[in-house]
């Protein structure tokens, strides 16, 4: 997700400085290249050693190293950044960026760049809510400097309140969403994830395999890109993706008025949900008993919620999945057409490396005017970046 992005990270002095080190870890792991400098103080916390290893870079602490500074190291780090991160961020960085002081390795670095900056904070609650401290953050603010506010919670201080640095996992959010360009602002996307359940009686349902990940990578990716996203889920495990609007649903009924209420606010849909096909003709209200040998169970269509998208007069820019088990692109292609759709991602659910219940995807990509994008095995992120640039050039084409 980070390959060949080249990461400043600057670490300050504070009891927080332990978790740059698990930040610095999600930044290598995505793809990226961190350069870490220290600060003094922040070596009082941990040594640089610690993020050379984790880094494989060496670390910068000072400005007046005569290796680095015979190509004038600040600067030649300031220049090859895509993004500067300063976690954990001290009141004292901030006071100093926002006063324009460049006295350090940090400081003359940020100085320089003209990479976006995204400044985590993390001090005592006193301190952050002090109002000299709340102008220079406001003003770097107004200057395009990005910041992940800190979280409240007990601080290492003894005081409660906000100031604890944000969770590793929300900067390294925060600095996707940096490197990510916005070219959704403005869109109103409607996706759908997960299986749908359909109840038999209090404690069964008949349901399907998909874990709702693909629609869920889908729904992250589009906020990212800065679309205005409506999440509706069936029953997952996932986690609600951040900025993103989660609607929960259980039953294929269920799903179709969620859809259909809200899709003329939409420019796009993208019907990642399972739908189950079938649900009982009759909800038992108390426990089916086992006293007979055999049961039958007659079961009736879903609606086709998709299908019935396509029927609209006005209607967004449909995106719709076929699952499939064999003869992937003669039936996939007769999806596209019998649902009228704008694309279809059609994969082969019966691979053990792909498709349901699993991080990677393998898929064909099919478009109404007949062309069609053979995507090979990849994380379900990569294939929702990749699902979103065909949406994205076929809405500019409009
Ligand atoms: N879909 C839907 N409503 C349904 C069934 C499917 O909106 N009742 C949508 C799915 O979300 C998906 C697409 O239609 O985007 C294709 O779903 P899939 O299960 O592959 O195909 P079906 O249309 O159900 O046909 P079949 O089960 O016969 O393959």
């Amino acid at each position: 997700m980070l390959e060949n992005k080249k990461i400043i990270l600057g670490v300050c002095g504070g009891i927080a400085a332990y978790k740059a080190v698990e930040l610095l870890r999600l930044l290598t792991k995505a793809g990226a290249d961190v350069h870490v400098i220290m600060t003094r103080a922040a070596q009082e916390f941990l040594t640089p050693l610690t993020f050379q290893t984790l880094s494989s870079n060496p670390v910068h602490t000072d400005l007046f190293n005569l290796i680095a500074e015979r190509e004038i190291g600040h600067i030649s780090l300031a220049d090859m950044a895509d993004l500067f991160i300063i976690a954990p961020a001290t009141a004292n960085i901030i006071g100093k960026i926002a006063a324009g002081i460049a006295d350090d390795m940090l400081t003359t670095t940020v100085m320089a760049t003209k990479a976006p900056v995204l400044i985590a904070p993390a001090m005592n609650v006193n301190m952050f809510t002090n109002p000299i401290y709340q102008e220079n953050e406001s003003k770097l603010q107004r200057m395009g400097y990005l910041f992940e506010a800190p979280v409240s919670g007990s601080l290492a201080c003894g005081w409660e309140g906000q100031g604890k640095l944000a969770a590793p996992e929300a900067i390294f959010e925060g600095a996707i969403a940096a490197l990510t360009k916005k070219d959704l602002t403005g869109r109103t996307i409607l996706i759908t994830a997960g299986p749908t359940r359909e109840e038999i009686d209090p404690v069964r349902f008949i349901s399907n395999h998909s874990s709702g990940k693909m629609g869920y990578a889908l729904a992250r990716a589009a906020h990212l890109r800065g679309a205005r996203v409506l999440l509706i889920s069936g029953p997952t495990a996932l986690a609600k993706p951040d900025g993103v609007r989660v609607i929960k649903v259980a039953s294929a009924l269920e799903m179709q008025h969620e859809v259909m209420t809200r899709v003329t606010e939409c420019d796009v849909v993208i019907k990642a949900a399972a739908v189950a096909d079938y649900r009982p003709v009759e909800r038992k209200n108390t426990k089916i008993k086992k006293n007979d040998e055999s049961v039958t169970m007659e079961l009736v269509k879903n609606p086709d919620i998709l299908a019935d998208l396509g029927k609209m007069i006005q209607r967004p820019f449909l995106v719709g999945f076929a699952a499939e088990t064999d003869a992937l692109l003669e039936n996939a292609l007769k999806k596209l057409d019998a649902k009228n759709l704008d694309m279809l991602v059609a994969n082969d659910v019966s691979q053990a490396d792909a498709g349901f219940n699993v991080d990677n995807n393998r898929a064909l990509l099919l478009f109404r005017d007949g062309s069609s994008c053979e995507c090979d095995l990849m994380s379900k992120d990569q294939l929702a970046g990749t699902i979103l640039d065909q949406v994205v050039a076929r809405l500019e084409q409009g």
